[in-house]
């Protein structure tokens, strides 16, 4: 992560913070962070300038294309050239599958679908300023989940976003090669931050896995940090499981 800069959505908490904390520590030199929650975000920014990280913040919601390309624009205005977005942001509320309402799936598609959505246009757009082929020009790694590749009634409406993104994670792979803009996901099992220890699913989770424990964040922020960093140069279009074994359970 020598001298690059990073925007990670979702990175006042949970896996987006511990992702930019671990960027930080791997020589990341700048990092935006994009959320929804401002408390969260002023917290979050402290901290890593404090880790010697220059640090700029956006408040957003991803949902609508106003807001998330304001905020990346915001980002691009403090902390000029981009190399890398991290879509960390989602919500992932449970909900019995024969009684998910049209907002619960409204809500749903807009945040996890199309907020990933906005953010990887607003980003392609900027990164497409700097190819240099054969270089790569910038690389994205999006959060999707075991759910998307397991049956999860408990959350289908969240499970079939997480889908949606591995696949416009492939179709943007496609639409980028030609600029050299890397496009990956990395998609977790279930692991233990704040909100996840709130919804109460971790020992459930931990109970279904041949580990018999539900990751650590910092697990899963390795491997998006490898498929964000310089050292992946040739991987597109992939999503990396990283379950602890679930996913063949
Ligand atoms: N925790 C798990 O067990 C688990 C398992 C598999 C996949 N995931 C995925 O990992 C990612 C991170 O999960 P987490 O546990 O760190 O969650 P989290 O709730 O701690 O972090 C998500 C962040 O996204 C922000 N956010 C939510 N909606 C937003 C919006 N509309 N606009 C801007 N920001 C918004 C929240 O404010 C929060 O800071 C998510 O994509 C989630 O689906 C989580």
């Amino acid at each position: 992560m020598e001298n690059q800069t990073v925007v990670i959505v979702g990175g006042a908490s949970g896996l987006g913070l511990e992702t930019a904390r671990l960027m930080v520590k791997r020589g990341a030199l700048k990092i935006g962070l994009i959320d929804r929650n401002e408390q969260l975000l002023v917290q979050a920014a402290e901290e890593l300038r404090g880790l010697g990280a220059e640090v700029a913040v956006a408040v957003g919601d991803i949902a609508r294309k106003d807001t998330a390309h304001g905020a990346f624009e915001e980002i691009v205005g403090a902390l000029g050239r981009v190399h890398c977005l991290v879509n960390s942001a989602a919500i992932y509320p449970r909900k019995d599958i024969f009684e998910i309402t049209d907002e619960e799936w409204d809500l749903e598609n807009a945040v996890n679908i199309k907020g990933t959505y906005h953010m990887m246009v607003a980003a392609v757009r900027h990164m497409q300023q700097y190819v240099a082929a054969p270089a790569v020009t910038g690389r994205i790694v999006n959060v999707t989940s075991v759910d998307a590749f397991k049956a999860h009634p408990q959350n289908a409406h969240y499970a079939a976003t997480k889908a949606a993104v591995v696949s416009l994670t492939k179709s943007f792979a496609q639409a980028c090669a030609k600029d050299q803009i890397l496009v990956n996901s990395v998609a977790p099992a279930g692991f233990a931050t704040e909100r996840a220890r709130q919804l109460g699913f971790l020992g459930e989770l931990a109970a279904a896995n041949p580990l018999g424990r539900a990751a650590e964040p910092a697990e899963i922020a390795e491997w998006i940090v490898m498929m964000g960093s310089s050292r992946n140069s040739y991987a597109t279009g992939e999503n990396v499981i990283v379950s602890g074994g679930y996913i063949y359970a």
